[in-house]
């Protein structure tokens, strides 16, 4: 079957996260390498985004951006055409407002000059922020605005919106046009921040869907601390602040594989943040773990719901998410503190052992049958910790 943009949750890798304003011709052709030496491409990431500071501060005379002359000195094409050479798509960043967040030019005004350029330059993907909207303008119109400019650019460009859940986004975004969304303030590569997206999003499962994806956020997975981020990098509730060797800031990989499982199952567009070219092993295993993978871009693209464990309610909990096959990709998750046994109760997926049914479980880290159980499926998870299973109902 044909691939629409858009259709499944995008994969990619995005400079924001580790390098902020550090971005260069280099750096993207190096990332884009990466991503086919490391294996990424191969399962499944695909595009390669520039985020903000890419521009020069002003417009050119006849009132297109310009990309900044010491950071792209052949200019955004030859990037993009770069990328393209290495079988992935290119991404760029600009912004609903009048300035991009780090103050670059924002579209606001210039939204069909902009996708008429981006078209030009061979772009694939365009990340649309929110700093400096002018108040009186509601944002719908002008995502609305944008998508329109990008439908009409002669070009196939993913068009991925950044209001951070604002202004009531959920109601909104899928008639805007527009494939994903932001529905939260920035990721910090802490657990506590990983933790508080995740619980945010568990309810909003509804709004997601083929074509238009809840997007929580660029992942941490790998950064270990390591970004001249300021904001990402602010810690002041994590535990791990200052640890030695690890910068400000950071997780441990347990943590990063459960952080990649919330994304996945919950079908965000998984967009890595890390320093794809040095990646630890641990981080690429999590990264191209293509079962979890599997669960994220099932084509039916249905929001998991949540069954949680009724005496750890809140750190506890199953996500279960029905698959075009009729299997079900499930996650167990446990956020708190402290372990915790998690007891999936079949029943609660409409599974009953009196019906002569049971579950046949496949470990998604270890890769290796579970075994056929009836009734439930218990285990004890360590905190921050996480299984994720692929189930299919099958004759006890
Ligand atoms: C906002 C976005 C981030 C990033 C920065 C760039 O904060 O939410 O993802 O794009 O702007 O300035």
């Amino acid at each position: 079957m044909e691939k629409y943009i858009g259709m499944l949750p995008p994969m990619g890798w995005n400079s924001w996260n580790t390098f902020t304003w550090e971005i260069s011709d280099g750096l993207i052709r190096q990332a884009a390498d990466a991503m086919v030496s490391e294996g990424l491409r191969d399962a499944g990431y695909e595009y390669i985004v520039t985020d903000d500071c890419w521009s020069e501060k002003q417009r050119d005379s006849s009132g297109r951006l310009v990309p900044d002359k010491r950071k792209f000195p052949d200019g955004i094409k030859a990037v993009a055409d770069y990328v393209h050479s290495k079988g992935l798509k290119f991404g760029i960043y600009s912004c609903a407002g009048t300035h991009t967040c780090a103050g670059h030019p924002g579209s606001f005004e210039h939204e069909f000059t902009d996708a008429e350029t981006f078209a030009q330059w061979g772009v694939d993907y365009l990340k649309y922020d929110y700093c400096y909207k002018p108040d009186g303008i509601p944002g719908d119109v002008l995502y609305r605005r944008m998508s329109a400019a990008l439908r009409g650019s002669g070009r196939d460009i993913l068009f991925s919106a950044c209001n951070w859940g604002a202004d009531n986004v959920y109601e909104w975004i899928k008639g805007a046009g527009a494939h994903m969304f932001r529905s939260t303030g920035d990721i910090q590569d802490s657990w506590a921040s990983i933790k508080r997206i995740a619980l945010s999003q568990t309810d909003k499962q509804c709004f997601g869907g083929p074509f238009c994806h809840n997007d929580m956020d660029m992942l941490v997975v790998g950064m270990y601390g390591g970004s001249n981020n300021e904001f990402i990098n602010a810690a002041t509730d994590d535990q791990f602040a200052n640890r030695e060797g690890k910068g400000i800031g950071g997780c441990t990989d347990t943590e990063y594989r459960t952080h990649f499982a919330l994304w996945a199952i919950m079908g965000s567009p998984l967009m890595i943040g890390c320093d794809i070219r040095k990646m630890s092993p641990a981080t690429k295993e999590i990264l191209t773990n293509r079962d979890v993978i599997s669960i994220n871009q099932d084509i039916e693209c249905r929001g998991p719901y949540r069954i949680s464990q009724w005496n750890n309610p809140e750190n506890l909990f199953a996500l279960v998410k029905p698959l075009h096959d009729g299997s079900f990709g499930i996650g167990l998750f446990n956020l708190g503190d402290r372990t915790g046994e998690m007891s999936l109760q079949f029943w609660d997926l409409g599974i009953s052992s009196a019906a002569g049914r049971g579950l046949e479980l496949y470990d998604c880290y270890s890769h290796e049958k579970a075994g056929v159980f009836s009734e439930r499926f218990a285990a004890n998870i360590p905190p921050h910790d996480s299984m994720m299973l692929k189930a299919k109902v099958v004759r006890l």
